[in-house]
């Protein structure tokens, strides 16, 4: 049943969906998601104790994660309820952001299948109208919040901001349409100070978003930093920074199945390099079972996907999940 659905939905994307200009297909595909109720629907729902795993304490009913997007409640709320083990909010900024003007995502069709660029450059309400919003959203899997700051007290700000509202806070060192928060990792020292500053007194657990473009940066300093300021969880990583003339930036960032092989090769790397000290999530081209139990297998905790959602549709979760429960079955 769930394949067929899945390949029902590839028809749906390819034939339809990936045709529309990129902002007619985001209103829609967003409109759909407030609107239908699919979260009530029994398809999407597969629980089972095998499945649960936890990040920094916390439980999550299965290790996978719904990536950085969305910061509209009714689409975190829906999210909530189609399979995954947790959701991650958009990254939410000090002050209001109207993001980059349009074009800001664009599709790109790689040898590993459709990806999408962005440079949304941090559309969000801020702070107050986020914390507001999500004072009243009922949890039924974790909230992961994710900020983004430029300096040491933005983060401060928000981490106070959120903390009563989040099961734990992703720091978003990493989006590469964004300068002042992409060159962070740039800034190990300044970066280590900022971890300090809160990886100790943070109410929540907190997790540090990397960039895949920064993979020596990250294994030398910034996760040896991360984890002598209390910080055991990493999520690696964001989007890969990426020229393309037709955004309104003249770059962004690249998502999709284009990061995988990287993806997968840092999660190995990074897990025989720190041990069980370090929490993965790893995040960048998932868009089929196989590739979201390599990378446990790889050695990571959880795994995050953004672009296998609208790509693969909502199916792609419990198409994991029915995997990952028939390997638990047969060991
Ligand atoms: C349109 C769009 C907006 C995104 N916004 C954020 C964001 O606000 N914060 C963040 O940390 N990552 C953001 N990401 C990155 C994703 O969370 C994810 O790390 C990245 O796309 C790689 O995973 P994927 O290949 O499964 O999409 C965004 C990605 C896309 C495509």
């Amino acid at each position: 049943m769930s394949r067929a659905i899945a390949a029902l939905y590839r028809v749906f994307y390819d034939g339809f969906l990936s045709r529309l200009p990129e902002p007619t297909a985001v209103a829609l595909g967003q409109t759909a998601l407030r609107l239908l109720p699919l979260d009530r629907l029994s398809l999407f729902h597969v629980a089972d104790p095998r499945l649960e795993t936890r990040l920094a304490g916390v439980r999550l009913p299965n290790p996978l994660i719904l990536a950085a997007m969305y910061y509209d409640t009714r689409i975190l709320r829906r999210a909530m309820g189609l399979g995954f083990g947790a959701v991650t909010s958009k990254s939410i900024t000090p002050g209001p952001r109207p993001g980059h003007p349009r074009p800001n995502l664009a599709r790109v069709q790689t040898p590993a299948g459709p990806g999408l660029v962005n440079c949304n450059g941090f559309q969000n309400p801020g702070l107050h109208a986020f914390r507001d919003a999500i004072a009243t959203l009922p949890h039924r899997v974790p909230l992961i919040v994710s900020v983004a700051g430029e300096s040491v007290e933005d983060y401060v700000t928000l981490v106070q901001g959120v903390a009563p509202f989040a099961d734990l806070i992703e720091f978003n060192i990493s989006s590469p349409n964004t300068r002042l928060v992409y060159t962070w990792s740039q800034r190990p020292r300044e970066l280590r100070a900022l971890l300090v500053a809160l990886g100790a007194a943070s109410p929540k657990p907190l997790i540090i978003k990397l960039s895949p473009d920064f993979a020596d940066a990250n294994e030398s300093q910034i996760i040896p930093a991360a984890l002598e300021a209390g910080v055991r969880v990493v999520n690696y990583g964001n989007a890969r920074r990426a020229e393309d003339p037709r955004l309104s930036q003249g770059a962004g960032g690249l998502s999709g199945p284009e990061l995988y092989p990287a993806t997968l090769a840092n999660v190995r790397r990074t897990r025989s390099r720190f041990g069980a000290e370090l929490e993965i999530i790893a995040t960048g081209g998932v868009d089929a079972p196989d590739k979201a139990l390599d990378l446990l297998d790889g050695g990571a905790n959880a795994v995050g996907y953004f672009t296998g959602f609208i790509t693969r549709g909502p199916i792609l979760a419990r198409l994991i999940l029915e995997r990952l429960l028939e390997r638990r079955s047969a060991a």
